[in-house]
């Protein structure tokens, strides 16, 4: 072992990397030394270099996020005038070795990104790399994290902590995601930080000078991507640490949660009324009630005397369970998962060996050490206790690790595969830990379904483990908006499925805020509604007729949305692009996407731009950037690159379908098992930028689509060829479709050729959501009602060959 001069350990006074005094190339890039430290450049693809610096001899490696290994990758390295240049098919790097300072360009030579002087260095444990801010950057991304989508001039903490009833503005919450993009006139780029360690990451706050991240502890390793745009770099970024699994379809379907139902005859007449007032529903939460004094693997005998029977009875009527687990183990003799668990040695302990204990619903509990792959596998069995009374999702709460008094000590201790670690490195990959337990858990217990995990802490890469929500939020008009902008946060940071109580954990949603929350809800690609114990109903029927009425129309525009929603889902497994999508992607330089006014707006299924907008409002202001646009429930076509004022009264969320784009529905069900009627309706909007859109079909539930039981399709709409194309069907799986429905909106034609023989439109009054009962007499309460007249259509089979629609203009 090398010996290195160093400041002593504990010294407060910042250390900088030094000058590189000697350096080395690499099957894959470089690395080398100064007096302090060691640094290895990795690349892993043309677009993604690795930099790893330590003041030891080997480095520190999260074994948890990335789960790719370096591909082989041509490279140049040149060393000029004190520099290497390091050249990948993608991306310039340049190292100056007088002060280790890096910079990233691309290969035409612009700047993406450089270190400030101050370059990587230390203050005793913590790390950290300075950067230099770009003329006009914005930072975006940083997964659940409150404030601006344009991050600049605020600072963030990564420490996965329990936080009831969290402000708006409050930091840090349940899950850490150290990945973040910066974008400029130059070009973007994304950084991930991966070091599980307590982080921060200051774009600017209390000063001018740099941005920079740090950790508490462990190495700078951090992950710099570059791609020609956003998707790419987040595609890039879930190349490294992974994209969700395909979803069994009823998780995108609407979810009742409350905090909690019981008896079991409550959870039936819940479930019921879904059924009774035609909303259509697939999901309902067990929360901590069913369980006898809090203990996981456990019901209350009372409150559910036969578990089994009643989940057996909801299935009956299309509805799935889901299941909380809290990771807290109650510490009483006699209890198996205690017992056990203390006879196997699976629990979190202290440096002595004593378990650890802190207290949580149950009282003093002992924390199953989810790093630690034994404990792992053996949470997966004991949830046999779960699957064989035929629940079928899983629920992971309190998992960062939460316990009254919220501070856990940190010197207890964690397996980390074999590495050990303190609760300091520990803490932040936890959640993420217990949620992959659960996932492997239920894929254990059913080989043969898809696992569904709900989560509320993580980490990188808890994309691939678990659909996320966003805690304990707070029925209030700012908390709904917030709310989007942590959901389009995840989004840009790799975790597609996610969510937020719909209505507001905490306090109560007013009739109108139910109404909005329920709407926009809608558009989320996590749609699921949650309430506090002890507060008044919150089901979508305990708010007045028009609450009702509104919340039955948007839920049932979700369900009629179901192939485009189930669709993107699977391209989303395969792109880790968001399903609803921050303006900021797509429209990265247009700096109207980034103000305040517009900045919760986003793209849900590339196709709807949403405009989330207050109850209490009845207009609005919408920002559409260029190109045309439809507002979906008249038609009306708008053209972009301008803000508009848009009417929005309770019953109609401000939403624009992008002119060019295409989705698909069905008819209306109860569940999304339910039967519809076999026609697949195509919703095709003319613009000047065409579109391709993948169909996706598969049984919904089981692994048979992954050895070729899918239907796929693609269809893309060309308007320089005005042309409508349908590629032939792949793969074995029947479609559920027998016939096509093509609705033409915004085009002036009135006849087109199918595959050569002409056809005459159609047409129909349509409309999206239903009219609203009037109750009220007065004429100022009236509902307006939007029906798009005369609508052209065409039908025909849904047949796998392919077939091209052409002359559409
Ligand atoms: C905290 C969770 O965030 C909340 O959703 C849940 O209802 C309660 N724990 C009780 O389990």
């Amino acid at each position: 072992m090398t010996s290195f001069p160093k400041l002593s350990r504990n010294s407060s006074r910042h250390q900088g990397f030094g000058e590189v005094k000697e350096w080395q190339s690499t099957a894959n890039g470089l690395q080398g030394k100064s007096d302090l430290a060691n640094f290895r450049i990795t690349i892993y693809h043309g677009g993604i270099i690795r930099v790893q610096a330590s003041k030891f001899e080997y480095f520190e490696s999260n074994p948890y996020s990335v789960i790719v290994q370096p591909e082989k990758v041509e490279f140049k390295l040149i060393e000029e005038k004190g520099q290497v240049h390091l050249t990948t098919p993608q991306v310039k790097m340049t190292l100056d070795l007088n002060a280790f300072r890096l910079s990233f360009f691309d290969l035409d030579g612009n700047l993406l990104n450089a270190d400030d002087s101050l370059g990587i260095s230390w203050i005793g444990s913590e790390v950290a790399a300075y950067k230099e801010v770009q003329k006009d950057e914005k930072f975006i991304g940083l997964g659940e994290k409150t404030g601006n989508l344009n991050r600049f001039g605020k600072a963030y903490t990564n420490w996965n902590t329990d936080y009831f009833a969290y402000g708006v503005g409050d930091d840090p919450l349940y899950m850490s995601i150290p990945f973040y993009m910066g974008v400029h006139d130059k070009g973007a780029y994304g950084i991930f930080f991966d070091n599980t360690h307590k982080s921060v990451f200051n774009f600017g706050a209390s000063t001018n000078r740099f941005i920079y991240f740090s950790a508490e502890d462990g190495d700078m390793d951090y992950y710099f991507i570059h791609q020609p745009n956003l998707a790419g770099i987040i595609s890039s970024y879930t190349w490294l640490t992974g994209r969700m699994q395909m979803p069994p379809k009823w998780a995108l379907g609407y979810q009742q949660c409350r905090y909690s139902y019981y008896p079991d005859s409550e959870v039936y007449a819940v479930a019921q009324g879904f059924r009774d007032k035609k909303m259509p529903a697939d999901v309902i939460y067990l929360d901590i009630h069913h369980m006898e004094a809090y203990k996981v693997f456990t019901f209350d005998g009372e409150k559910f005397t036969d578990p089994k029977a009643m989940i057996s009875r909801l299935k009956e009527k299309g509805f799935k369970v889901v299941v909380i687990m809290d990771p807290g183990i109650k510490t009483q003799k006699g209890y198996l998962p205690f017992e056990e668990g203390l006879e196997k040695d699976l629990f979190v302990k202290y440096p002595d060996g004593k378990t650890y204990e802190a207290q949580v619903w149950p009282g003093w509990c002992a924390f199953p050490d989810f790093t630690k792959a034994e404990t792992r596998s053996w949470w997966a069995e004991k949830m046999a206790f779960y699957t064989e009374a035929g629940v079928d999702g899983f629920w992971t709460d309190m998992n960062e690790p939460a316990s009254w008094g919220q501070f856990t000590p940190n010197l207890i201790e964690f397996e980390y595969e074999g590495e050990k670690a303190s609760h300091r490195k520990a803490r932040n990959i936890y959640g993420m830990q217990m949620a992959r337990s659960a996932q492997e858990g239920s894929a254990f217990q059913n080989p043969d379904k898809r696992p569904f995990v709900l989560t509320r802490s993580g980490f990188a890469g808890i994309q691939r483990y678990a659909a996320a929500w966003t805690g304990d939020n707070v029925a209030s008009e700012e908390h709904m908006l917030a709310g989007i902008r942590l959901v389009n946060s995840l989004g840009l940071s790799g975790i597609s499925f996610s969510g937020y109580d719909v209505g507001g954990f905490a306090g109560e949603a007013s009739k109108s805020l139910f109404a909005r929350w329920m709407s926009i809800g809608a558009f989320a690609p996590f749609y699921r509604a949650h309430s506090m114990i002890n507060s008044n109903d919150a089901e979508p029927w305990a708010f007045g007729e028009e609450t009702e009425e509104i919340s039955r129309n948007y839920m049932q525009l979700r369900y009629r949305l179901l192939p485009t929603l189930y669709s993107k889902f699977y391209s989303s497994t395969q792109t880790g692009l968001p399903l609803a999508e921050s303006l900021a992607v797509q429209y990265s330089s247009d700096q109207h996407v980034y103000l305040s006014a517009f900045q919760n707006q986003y793209l849900f299924c590339d196709s709807f731009l949403v405009a989330p907008v207050e109850s209490t409002k009845e207009i609005t202001k919408v920002y559409l950037p260029k190109g045309e646009w439809y507002y979906l429930f008249s038609d009306q076509k708008v053209k972009g690159n301008q803000a508009v004022y848009q009417d929005c009264p309770l019953n109609y969320l401000p939403v624009y379908v992008k002119g060019g784009q295409l989705f698909t529905m069905q008819s209306d069900v109860e569940f999304t098992g339910g039967s519809h009627d076999g026609v697949l309706r195509i919703h095709v909007y003319q613009g000047h930028q065409g579109s391709e859109y993948l169909h996706y079909e598969d049984a919904g539930e089981g692994l048979e689509y992954l050895s070729g039981q899918f239907l796929k399709r693609k269809i893309s709409y060309n308007p320089s060829t005005e042309t409508l194309k349908f590629e032939a069907s792949e793969g074995n799986y029947p479609s559920e479709f027998k016939k096509l429905k093509i609705y033409f909106h915004g085009f002036s034609t009135e006849s087109v050729l199918i595959d050569g023989k002409k056809r005459s439109f159609l047409s129909e009054d349509f409309a999206f959501l239903g009219k609203l009962t009037e109750f009220d007499p007065l004429p100022e309460h009236d509902h307006p009602y939007f029906e798009i007249k005369n609508l052209p259509y065409l039908e025909c089979d849904h047949l796998p060959e392919a077939f091209e629609i052409t002359g559409l203009n």
